[in-house]
């Protein structure tokens, strides 16, 4: 046994208590985040300052005593150093000014050294764990290659994601040629934050559920494949792969070489425990439910309990905290975990 349930739930091993952490730990629903998000204008400006980092990373922690640490930064930080001018702005989210269309976009693209971009990442990761329990994992994360090259393809949020589905369809030339491009710099991305002292690492698919199940089998999927083994040929280290809206998509996930299932709120939970009892599953209320009186987050709380009883399973939500969620109830959902009333 190591001493992290998170790690000792990702191998496989039978815990005493179910570790929990959320996506989106840190965040605006956090007032000490608030605070230190007031010191930057920018947000990418706030990501590449290590302390801070690293000192959003710890406040959830702290504040819940959560079972994993994940890396304050974002999906997106691999895009500027390719050449991509990426700006968050408020209300909107992110925007890229020279989105890919075509084949003359593609070969604008930078072949940056990541190590020496992301530097900014190695100090954070590395002042995290100093700071952070030896219980304590810190997880690493990137965006699924399909989520990172939608943002790249539609400039923008995209609800419809019209663009990258027009590029897979009509030009799958150049779907492919940036797919392999961002599937390249994704795997080596992680594999650096591994090298860098992170624990675990985490694969954020969240625009994969706007796909068909075939389409994302043989047009997405080999692209995820070819990271999550490029990893596990290197190290050993746990993978959780996330998909958002995939409830449809999970035999396919279900095929690659990663520990961890985060499924997210659409899926029911108890009919993939019971599809594939071996599977470590993470997840998965809805992040809304939050937002309830507390007994009703304690009673749904209780009920997700019960249904996950003896399977492998980390709690989370299933999909990141959602600003504006009340503090207290996010705690009554973590202390109704660990059976404190
Ligand atoms: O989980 C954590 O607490 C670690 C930090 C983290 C952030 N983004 C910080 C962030 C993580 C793991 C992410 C992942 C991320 N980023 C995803 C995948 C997970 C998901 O939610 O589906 C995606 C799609 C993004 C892209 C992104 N970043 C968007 C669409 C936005 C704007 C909308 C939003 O959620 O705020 C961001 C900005 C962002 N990333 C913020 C934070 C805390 C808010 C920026 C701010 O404080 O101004």
């Amino acid at each position: 046994m190591s001493d992290s349930l998170f790690l000792d739930v990702c191998a496989g091993k039978k815990v005493p208590e179910k570790p929990v952490w959320l996506m989106r730990q840190a965040g605006r629903y956090l007032p000490e985040y608030r605070k230190i998000r007031e010191r930057f204008s920018s947000f990418l400006d706030f990501v590449a300052d290590s302390d801070a980092a690293a000192e959003v990373t710890l406040q959830p922690v702290e504040r819940f005593h959560l079972d994993a640490a994940i890396l304050f930064s974002d999906i997106l930080v691999t895009l500027p150093p390719m050449g991509f001018q990426l700006s968050f702005e408020s209300g909107k989210g992110p925007v890229i000014q020279n989105p890919v269309r075509n084949i003359q976009d593609l070969e604008q693209i930078k072949n940056p050294d990541l190590e020496k971009a992301l530097s900014y990442t190695r100090e954070a990761i590395q002042k995290t764990k100093k700071r952070l329990p030896g219980s304590v994992p810190l997880l690493g994360f990137a965006g699924g290659p399909l989520t990172v090259a939608s943002y790249a393809i539609e400039g923008k949020s995209a609800p419809q994601l019209l663009e990258t589905k027009k590029l897979l369809f009509t030009k799958p030339e150049i779907f492919d040629g940036f797919m392999q491009i961002i599937t390249e710099f994704t795997g080596n991305y992680l594999l650096l934050q591994a090298e860098w002292g992170c624990d675990a690492l985490v694969i954020m698919d969240s625009w994969a559920g706007h796909f068909g199940k075939e389409t994302y089998r043989d047009f997405i999927l080999p692209y995820t494949r070819q990271i999550a083994d490029k990893i596990k040929s290197v190290t050993d280290m746990p993978i959780i792969h996330y998909a958002n809206g995939a409830s449809h998509l999970l035999s396919c996930v279900k095929s690659l070489s990663v520990n961890v299932i985060g499924l997210d709120w659409r899926t029911d939970i108890s009919e993939a425990f019971e599809k594939y009892p071996q599977q470590i599953f993470q997840g998965n209320p809805d992040p809304s439910f939050l937002f309830a009186e507390p007994q009703t987050v304690r009673r749904q709380t209780e009920i997700l309990l019960e249904k996950v009883q003896d399977r492998p399973h980390i709690f989370n939500l299933g999909h990141g905290v959602l600003p504006g969620t009340p503090v207290e109830n996010v705690q009554v959902f973590i202390d109704t975990i660990r059976g404190k009333h």
